[in-house]
């Protein structure tokens, strides 16, 4: 059988909307969809009939079709769904279609069938539409009809199959994980839920399958996969949600390069599944690179606007913010964004609230006009010298506007990071294809502010690089770990590591983090139990599906490639969850509300 047989069998219908062309002339068909557009031409009445495929032209004429189907056809609204006998016949020349698949030909009805008929919706099914989101969310199944949704959906589903094919073939199974589990640390608060036969317990949603995957190698299972679904409580962002999908892989006997060159195999084949090109090897850049270069380390390397560092240059000089900054052990680093030499003042001051947003306290510039003038109020502040090094450094010429962020280099890099995306979008610098990037070289640890001691930079079971691990009391921030992340236009598209497999290393790492003994026991038993039991030296990654499916379909929200996604108060608008729960259910579960 064909695909497009098997497509239609076990159906009501003999073909798809989206099917017919004009080598199908002559044909009998029966089709069934939903009633797009509909228009009454003198006596005759054309329908769009629309379903997942397509959608294909159907003709009602009185003369063809019985007089009580032609009154029902009169009458037939917008998203009724219908039913459709009939011959499939070419349209005239000047009728023909070009910009639609089935426009060659159209389907001439002898029987008309309404299955269901529909209220007026409350936003038109079609693309491009303005519509709010929530009330798109509210109507979910409505947006889903919608041709670019469905493909959104569908292009998910390729990537899904395309990566359990290429991780099947390279002998990864599939294992399923808990979702009632303990807390696994991946930096984000935890979804709880109460156990009613442990009054007072509550399980954690998992964050990730981290701590199962490596029970899994502990268990010899020595190539995992699992599209998981993980559960983090965060603050919501275009490409984060709640309960987000990962490809979540974890291998046996492994290196760091081992991981990162099958990954790229398996990059390489997704792509091909959608109709995309990779070149492999894929780029691999340092962190501490990838920092000093684009402020971050999730470079968009499409383009150029590189961060540089002007420290040297203006430590002397009698501009105080920067001479200042520069003797006290900060960063003095700036970008060039071309094309915005002629902006007005205001428009260049405006820039200092995103400055400001990241943690700036003002944000200096200079401007060169394209007729040739150099405009700023901090130039009088150089020499002369001074000033044509910094020109030289940042590759001035006329039409360019230098931005500058002064400050511990975590504020600069954050800083300008923000300010080279926002002026690529407000320049519209060209950012074509897609581009994948290893970051590799993080450290093991940072030091957080806020709660005043060390955390894991990617999580607290990665290994830290075998010539460091000595240094790792005396002096955690130097020392460095076998992770990486898979950065793809902009984004953490995925990240893993290699794993420390030695129970006494793993609790060393989590003293550092500041636990006890007693509380390493208790959180992480069963890990350094499984460490100390023969655990293989083993490591892996989880990709974000839902930020790969965005990328690949050239949307900006990870929302628009999630069936039923969430707001960005974590509620569903369609069925109203989060809800309240009865007095009983909180009573069996042993919990009363503050
Ligand atoms: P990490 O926390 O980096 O690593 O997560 C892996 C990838 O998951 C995606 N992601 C998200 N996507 C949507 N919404 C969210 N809230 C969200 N949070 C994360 C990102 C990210 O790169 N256990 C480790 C992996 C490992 O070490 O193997 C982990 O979870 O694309
Ligand atoms: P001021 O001398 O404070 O008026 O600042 C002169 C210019 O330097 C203004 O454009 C400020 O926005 C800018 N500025 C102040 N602090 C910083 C900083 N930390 N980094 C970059 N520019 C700054």
């Amino acid at each position: 059988m064909s695909r497009s047989e098997m497509m239609n069998d076990y159906s009501m219908h003999t073909a798809t909307c989206g099917e017919l062309r004009a080598a199908d002339d002559g044909r009998e068909v029966v089709l069934t969809g939903w009633a797009w557009h509909n228009r009454d031409h003198g006596g005759l009445i054309f329908i769009d009939l629309r379903d997942r495929t397509g959608y294909t032209q159907i003709v009602v004429d009185p003369d063809c079709v019985s007089a009580d189907e032609f009154a029902v056809a009169e009458h037939i609204g917008r998203e009724y769904v219908l039913k459709i006998s009939g011959t499939v016949r070419l349209r005239d020349k000047d009728a023909v279609n070009p910009d639609m698949a089935t426009g060659e030909i159209e389907v001439l009805a002898s029987g008309l069938e309404v299955l269901n008929e529909s209220v007026t919706p409350p936003f038109s099914i079609e693309d491009g539409i303005e519509t709010d989101e929530t009330t798109r969310m509210k109507w979910r199944y409505l947006d889903l009809r919608r041709p670019e949704m469905y493909s959104n959906i569908e292009l998910r589903h390729r990537v899904m199959q395309s990566m359990r094919r290429a991780l099947d073939e390279r002998g990864f199974i599939e294992v399923e994980t808990p979702i009632l589990a303990n807390s696994t640390p991946e930096g984000a608060r935890d979804y709880i839920v109460p156990s009613r036969p442990n009054p007072g317990k509550f399980y954690a949603l998992p964050q990730s399958p981290q701590q199962f995957k490596q029970m899994l190698m502990a268990g010899g299972i020595e190539r995992y996969f699992q599209i998981a679904r993980c559960f983090r409580d965060e603050d919501l962002r275009a490409d984060r949600q709640p309960e987000f999908t990962q490809v979540d892989i974890e291998m046996s006997f492994v290196t760091e390069d081992d991981v990162i060159d099958m990954m790229e195999g398996v990059f390489k084949e997704v792509f091909n599944a959608v109709g995309l090109d990779l070149e492999i090897p894929l780029q691999r850049m340092p962190y501490a690179e990838a920092m000093a270069r684009y402020g971050n380390d999730r470079p968009d390397v499409r383009f150029g606007m590189e961060l540089h560092d002007i420290t040297d240059i203006v430590r002397d000089s009698g501009f105080k913010v920067f001479s200042s900054v520069a003797q006290s052990g900060g960063i003095v680093k700036a970008i060039n964004a071309k094309g915005a030499g002629d902006w007005s003042r205001g428009d260049v001051e405006k820039l200092a609230a995103i400055a400001e947003a990241n943690g700036a306290k003002g944000m200096a510039w200079i401007a060169f006009t394209t007729s040739g003038e150099e405009k700023s109020p901090i130039i009088k502040f150089f020499t002369d010298e001074e000033f044509a090094a910094l020109k030289e450094a940042m590759d001035v010429e006329p039409g360019d506007l230098v931005l500058f962020a002064a400050d511990k280099p975590e504020v600069a890099n954050a800083v300008l990071s923000a300010l080279r995306l926002h002026m690529a979008d407000a320049l519209d610098v060209p950012r074509e294809g897609h581009s994948l990037l290893w970051i590799v070289d993080f450290p093991m640890f940072k030091y957080d502010e806020d709660e005043k001691k060390y955390a894991a930079e990617h999580h607290p079971f990665t290994h830290p690089t075998l010539e460091d691990i000595d240094n790792m009391e005396s002096d955690p921030l130097s020392v460095g770990s076998y992770a990486y992340d898979i950065v793809m236009d902009g984004y953490e598209m995925g990240g893993g590591s290699i794993r420390i497999h030695n129970a006494d290393e793993q609790r060393r790492v989590l003293r550092v983090l500041g636990l006890t003994d007693e509380e390493i026991d208790d959180k992480f038993g069963h890990l350094l139990n499984a460490l100390s039991l023969g655990t293989p030296p083993h490591g892996g990654i989880a990709l974000g599906l839902d930020r790969l499916v965005m990328l690949l379909a050239g949307k900006d929200s990870i929302r628009d490639v999630i069936a039923f996604p969430k707001t960005s108060s974590a509620a569903d608008p369609m069925t109203g969850a989060p809800s309240a729960v009865t007095a009983r259910q909180l009573k069996e579960v042993d919990l009363r509300l503050l």
